[in-house]
C-alpha cells in the first residue's frame, strides 16, 4: 500500500508526531488533493490542545491548504485531476439544518470541518468533500495562496461585511496571520487603517502593509487613541485574548462595529452605555464558504495582496507551530509537504 508522510496530533497537548499513513482513497463525493502548502493557523491550537467539540485524536490538522487535485471520487462533477485548488475550514453542507438553510454553512450542525472532522493538510495528501474545494488562480504561488484559505478569507469576508465604506477609519487589532492580511485588505478597500499591536516591533511592517496609523496598545489606551482619530467605523479584533478585545469597544465611532474574529473562549466585557451612546454593536464572523474563498483568492490575485510567509518542511511541523504560537512568525508559517 502506498504511504505518505503526515504530521498529526496524537494526544491533547502532545507534540506533533511524524507518521507514515496510507495515501487516502477519496470517497464518492470527495476530491483527493496533493498538498503543496498548508498554513499553520492559530485555530490549529484547537486540535493541538484537543479543545474543539467533537474532535477525536489522533488527527492531522490543517485548513489552509493549497495543492492539486490528484484523484476524484465517482460522484464528483465539479473537479478534475490536475486542477489547482485550495481547501479551507469549510464547516459543513448538510443543507437541512437551520444554519445551512440560513446560508450559514460554516456553522452547519452536521459539521465537516477540515483538519478537525477529517484529516487536513499537514500531510502529503488529503481528501475533502467537493463542496469544500475552491479554484486557485494560476498566478498565485501555492505557499502564498495557502494562508488565504483561512487567514485571508476570514479577514476579507469580515471586512467586506462589516459596514465600512471607503474613507472610513477601520482598525485591525493583533498583527499576526489574520491581522497582517486584514491591514492589506482594509487599505486596498480604501479605508483609513489603524493597526493595533503590542509594542513597537511591528510598526514598520504594519506601515509597509498599508496602515496609516500605528497604535502601540502597551503604551496607549487603544480606545482613546482611536477616539483621537475620530472613532472607528469598524474594529477587526484578531488577537485571541478577551481582555485585550474588551479594551476596544470604546474606540468605536457612531454606528461602529466591533467585529470579532479571534476565537477566544473567555467572555468579552462591554458596557451597555458604550453600545447605547453611539449605536455601537459587537459582532462575530466565521471565515466563509468555498465560494467566499474564491472571491478572496481572486481579489488577492487581482490586487497583488499576499501574506508574508516563512516556509518549513513537514518534518519541522513542531518548530513551525512553535513560531506561530510564540508570536515569532512574520507573519504566517507555511508547511510544504512536498519539499
Ligand atoms: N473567525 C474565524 O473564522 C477565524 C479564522 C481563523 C482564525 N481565527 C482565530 O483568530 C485568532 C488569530 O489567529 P491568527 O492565526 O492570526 O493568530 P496569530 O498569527 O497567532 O496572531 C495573533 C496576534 O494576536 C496578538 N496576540 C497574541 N496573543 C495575544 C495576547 N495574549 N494578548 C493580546 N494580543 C495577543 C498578536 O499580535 P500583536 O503582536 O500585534 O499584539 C498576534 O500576532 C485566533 O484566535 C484564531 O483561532 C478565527
Ligand atoms: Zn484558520
Amino acid at each position: 500500500m502506498a504511504t505518505m508522510q503526515a504530521a498529526r496530533v496524537p494526544a491533547a497537548g502532545a507534540d506533533f508526531e511524524l507518521v507514515d499513513l496510507p495515501i487516502p482513497e477519496p470517497g464518492p463525493n470527495e476530491v483527493r488533493v496533493k498538498v503543496e502548502a498548508c498554513g499553520i493557523c492559530h485555530s490549529d491550537a484547537f486540535v493541538k490542545e484537543a479543545a474543539f467539540p467533537g474532535l477525536e485524536l489522533p488527527r492531522v490538522p490543517g485548513h489552509e491548504v493549497a495543492g492539486v487535485v490528484d484523484q476524484v471520487g465517482t460522484d464528483v462533477t465539479s473537479w478534475t485531476e490536475g486542477q489547482r485548488v485550495g481547501v479551507g475550514w469549510h464547516g459543513g453542507h448538510c443543507f437541512t439544518c437551520d444554519a445551512c438553510r440560513a446560508g450559514d454553512f460554516i456553522n452547519c450542525a452536521n459539521a465537516k470541518v477540515t483538519g478537525i472532522s477529517f484529516d487536513g493538510g499537514y500531510a502529503e495528501y488529503m481528501c475533502a468533500p467537493q463542496e469544500a474545494v475552491a479554484a486557485l488562480p494560476d498566478d498565485l504561488d501555492f505557499a502564498e495562496a495557502a494562508p488565504l484559505l483561512c487567514a485571508g478569507i476570514t479577514t476579507y469576508n469580515a471586512l467586506r461585511n462589516a459596514g465600512a465604506t471607503p474613507g472610513d477609519l477601520v482598525a485591525v487589532q493583533g498583527i499576526g496571520g489574520l491581522g497582517h492580511l486584514g491591514v492589506q485588505y482594509a487599505a486596498t478597500f480604501g479605508f483609513e487603517v489603524a493597526a493595533l499591536s503590542r509594542g513597537t516591533d511591528k510598526h514598520e511592517l504594519a506601515t509597509n502593509l498599508g496602515a496609516d496609523h500605528y497604535i502601540d496598545t502597551t503604551a496607549d489606551d487603544p480606545a482613546e487613541a482611536l477616539q483621537a482619530l475620530g472613532g472607528a467605523k469598524v474594529i477587526l479584533a484578531t488577537a485571541p485574548n478577551s481582555k485585550a478585545i474588551s479594551q476596544l469597544a470604546g474606540g468605536l465611532g457612531r454606528d461602529g462595529t466591533l467585529m470579532i474574529v479571534a476565537a477566544s473562549g473567555e467572555p468579552v466585557e462591554v458596557s451597555p452605555m458604550t453600545l447605547i451612546m453611539g449605536r455601537r454593536s459587537v459582532q462575530g464572523w466565521p471565515s466563509g464558504t468555498a465560494d467566499d474563498s474564491e472571491d478572496t483568492l481572486d481579489f488577492s490575485a487581482l490586487t497583488g495582496i499576499a501574506p508574508m510567509i516563512e516556509t518549513f518542511p513537514l518534518s519541522e511541523a513542531n518548530a513551525a507551530y512553535d513560531r506561530m504560537i510564540n508570536n515569532e512568525a512574520r507573519f504566517r508559517v507555511v508547511l510544504e509537504p512536498g519539499a
